[in-house]
């Protein structure tokens, strides 16, 4: 579809940025904060651990005065469930309410909207003692942390996100550290596709509690999405991708829209003889739930052909964008059409557009951009600079198909890209940055953690004063 006029972006549309609480903060186990796990996983070799990680915790003020100055109208952040809740349940933490309820009010202080994800992949290492997700008990602790929120956030938060990349904890959760299985488990499959329902049906618990205690709010979940292709036009090319697609994303908004599991994914989860099993209740509380939007995380595309099962493939170096396949299912190839990042993540701005009209004419609700961006190695120039040219070329052909998107009929509620200050990346360190605010350490030198403006920094500040109608290279 090629439109003559482009739509404007909408007047209210949310410019902003994310961060996670664990990959910001540091000030791990300060001011009554519980450990994460987080803060107990063993880390990849050569990279930051998250003790400091950009001391977000002590030089909010001064974040939130850069992200200001670069005009931006939301700001996404994480709150550390351990920081309020040590144990996870039962005891409060002043100190953690203290410093979520300064971070709002300094982000309102600017007119930036706060945009909070409850569960960024740091469960408190008190739960993961109780066995975590797996532990059927965990829907409800997750509602019990709910509550806390929503009482002391929520006559100022308007936006909620329940669970961050559920998807990605689900498919690749042990291999970039987000997810613990225990030792004892015998079929993999069906441990993980357990924790995973416990997941949704915490996430069903908050969706109801929030619309039951704040009317006013709005409440989404938050996985990647990642539309998948079929490398070329074989019939069972075809079919993979549709495995693909439902495996790795309709699984979840499907439940989390119309409460039921996909067909597919139950069909695959039946094969592996992995079905979660449903408590008294779950089914009920996850026909009721209902998202307000849907926010998503969009890095790139995914290719897949046609897997009869039989070769062998190994993923040991996958992540949340590479190399995901499932035997019998479907086998992930590099797409021949499409660059590479740095750290070898396919870039595919034309895909987001996909992804986008994909998810609206699936789900018919506003969508939210909640992360999207480019890791690269950024250099500190001597005079104090960060020239990000490739972070400028990057957000700004995503940006542009944003823009087409809204002209085909998609309900787009705001942008709010990865990441608005450097952070340690998942399970790459620090020197993968995503930021448009540069901070000064090394992986294990943490040096002045003085804030610089890139490049991007600049631009992006001025395509946010034109509400996206500039998206040229001056700035
Ligand atoms: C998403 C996560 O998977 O992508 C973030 O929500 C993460 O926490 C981001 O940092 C980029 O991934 P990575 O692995 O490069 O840090």
């Amino acid at each position: 579809m090629i439109h003559q006029t482009l739509k404007p972006f909408p007047k209210d549309f949310l410019w902003g940025a994310s961060t996670s609480a664990y990959q910001v903060e540091g000030a791990s186990l300060e001011d009554g904060k519980g450990p994460s796990f987080q803060d107990t996983k063993e880390l990849p070799p050569g990279t930051a651990d998250l003790t400091v990680s950009v001391d977000h915790y002590h030089r909010y003020k001064e974040d939130i005065a850069l992200m200001a100055e670069m005009g931006f109208k939301a700001y996404r952040f994480s709150i550390s469930w351990s920081r309020v809740l040590p144990e996870g349940i039962g005891k409060v933490n002043p100190k953690g309410i203290e410093f979520y309820n300064n971070l709002i009010d300094e982000c309102l202080k600017y007119d930036i909207e706060p945009i909070i994800t409850m569960f960024h992949f740091d469960m408190p290492a008190a739960l993961e003692e109780k066995g975590s997700w797996s532990n059927a008990e965990s829907s409800e602790w997750f509602k019990e942390f709910a509550q806390v929120l929503f009482e002391n956030y929520g006559d100022r938060v308007k936006y909620w996100l329940t669970i961050n990349e559920q998807n990605m904890m689900t498919l690749v959760g042990q291999l970039i550290g987000t997810l613990r299985v225990p030792e004892a488990t015998t079929n993999l499959t069906k441990e993980i596709y357990q924790q995973n329902h416990h997941q949704l049906v915490a996430q069903a618990k908050a969706m109801q509690l929030c619309h039951e205690m704040l009317p006013q709010a709005k409440i989404g979940p938050a996985p990647n999405i990642a539309l998948a292709y079929p490398n070329g036009n074989r019939p069972e090319d075809i079919i993979a991708e549709q495995n693909a697609n439902a495996i790795r994303n309709w699984l979840y908004l499907d439940m989390a829209v119309y409460g039921r599991y996909n067909n597919l994914v139950w069909a695959y989860l039946e094969a592996k003889d992995a079905t979660p099993t449903f408590a008294p209740g779950d089914a009920e509380v996850l026909k009721a739930a209902k998202p307000d939007f849907i926010a998503f995380n969009y890095y790139t595309s995914f290719t897949v052909e046609a897997s009869d099962g039989s070769e062998q493939i190994d993923d040991k170096f996958a992540d949340q964008q590479s190399a995901m396949s499932e035997p019998g299912y479907y086998r992930s190839v590099q797409n021949q059409n499409l660059k590479k990042t740095e750290f070898g993540w396919e870039i595919d701005p034309v895909g987001f557009r996909a992804t986008m009209r994909a998810l609206y004419d699936r789900y018919q609700l506003p969508l939210l951009v909640t992360e999207n961006g480019i890791g690269a190695y950024d250099e500190l120039t001597a005079d104090g600079k960060v020239h990000d040219p490739y972070r400028i070329v990057y957000l700004r052909e995503h940006i542009a198909q944003i823009q087409k998107a809204i002209s085909d009929g998609v309900e787009m509620l705001g942008y709010n890209p990865w990441s608005a200050i450097d952070l340690i990346s998942t399970h790459e360190g620090i020197k993968k940055r995503y930021g448009f605010i540069y901070v000064d350490r090394d992986e294990f030198d943490l040096k002045t953690l003085k804030r610089y403006r890139k490049d991007s920094f600049y631009w992006y500040k001025k395509v946010i004063a034109t509400n996206g109608q500039d998206l040229s290279d001056q700035f």
